[in-house]
């Protein structure tokens, strides 16, 4: 069969067909387009039958290639951790401004595939990056990265900071899970295939941020600071809690679609 067929006969979107046959015969999309008589041998037809397969039965389609491009990183996932945002992509910014300006040790709660440390590493190698998950598949995931990025993190499995003694960070970052149980979007898109784990955050949706709120200034150098990604419509309620517990200089920045998707404060006590 060839390109063309292959990719008008898949039923799923068409960019998404290009980009799953150009992933199995390792070309540019751009290749496709402009060699659409090509003839697709076996084993390719038979993989591609399989992945567009597994895409029109909603496997998203980051899980489908096994991989998301993240920052500057190409990262492995699977079905144990969430598929890394664009939002995220301005947490690390955030958080790299923090390293530029001094912060050295940066401890990164709930990594999942590893996204936030490997690319805070990657781009600021003179960092220390600690990365903490409670999912043991989740911490294989992202350690694999880091072995195929040739990046280094120190991996803890830990439940939050309960693993982590008295140990103390110039910077805490994380994208904790902050869905509320009860929200009608984890039936919807991608998320139905992620992991509950890396989704809910309680019947509030909060319950997580508020715990970590409530420890990272036992975990903070006197200066450290805080950032925490969480839904479009918590940034109030996250702002009041970090004020609560005695953050000062809390603010919060948008995302790309001009939303208030994360905010951040600094310990001092
Ligand atoms: C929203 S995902 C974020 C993954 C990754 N940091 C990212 O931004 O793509 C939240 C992560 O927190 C982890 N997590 C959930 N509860 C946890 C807990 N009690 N202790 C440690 N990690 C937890 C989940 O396993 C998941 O990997």
């Amino acid at each position: 069969m060839t390109v063309r067929e292959l990719i008008q006969q898949a039923r799923i979107d068409r960019v998404e067909a290009e980009i799953l046959l150009a992933d199995i015969l390792e070309v540019e999309r751009a290749w496709l387009i402009a060699h659409g008589e090509h003839l697709v041998a076996e084993p390719a037809l038979t993989l591609f039958t399989d992945h567009a397969t597994a895409r029109q039965n909603g496997e998203p389609l980051a899980y489908v290639l096994g991989y998301r491009d993240f920052r500057s990183l190409r990262l492995g996932v699977n079905r144990h951790v969430l598929i890394p945002r664009r939002e995220t992509e301005h947490l690390v910014e955030w958080a790299i401004e923090c390293i530029d300006v001094g912060a050295k040790r940066v401890l990164d709660l709930g990594t999942g595939s590893g996204a936030i440390a490997l690319a805070c590493k990657a781009e600021r190698p003179g960092a220390m990056l600690t990365a903490i998950d409670c999912s043991v598949e989740a911490l294989a995931c992202a350690e694999a990265n880091a072995r195929s990025l040739g990046v280094q993190v120190e991996w803890l499995e830990s439940h939050w900071f309960e693993q982590l003694g008295a140990a103390q960070w110039d910077l805490v970052v994380s994208n904790p899970p902050y869905i509320s149980a009860s929200d009608a979007h984890l039936r919807q898109g991608d998320l139905p295939a992620e992991p509950d784990s890396a989704l809910i955050g309680g019947q509030t949706g909060l319950e997580s941020i508020e715990h970590i709120v409530e420890h990272t200034p036992d975990h903070l150098v006197p200066g450290g600071w805080l950032l925490l990604e969480h839904g479009f419509d918590q940034a109030d309620a996250v702002t009041a809690s970090m004020r609560d517990r005695g953050f000062q200089h809390i603010r919060s920045r948008r995302d790309w679609s001009g939303q208030p998707r994360m905010t951040g404060g600094q310990w001092q006590p």
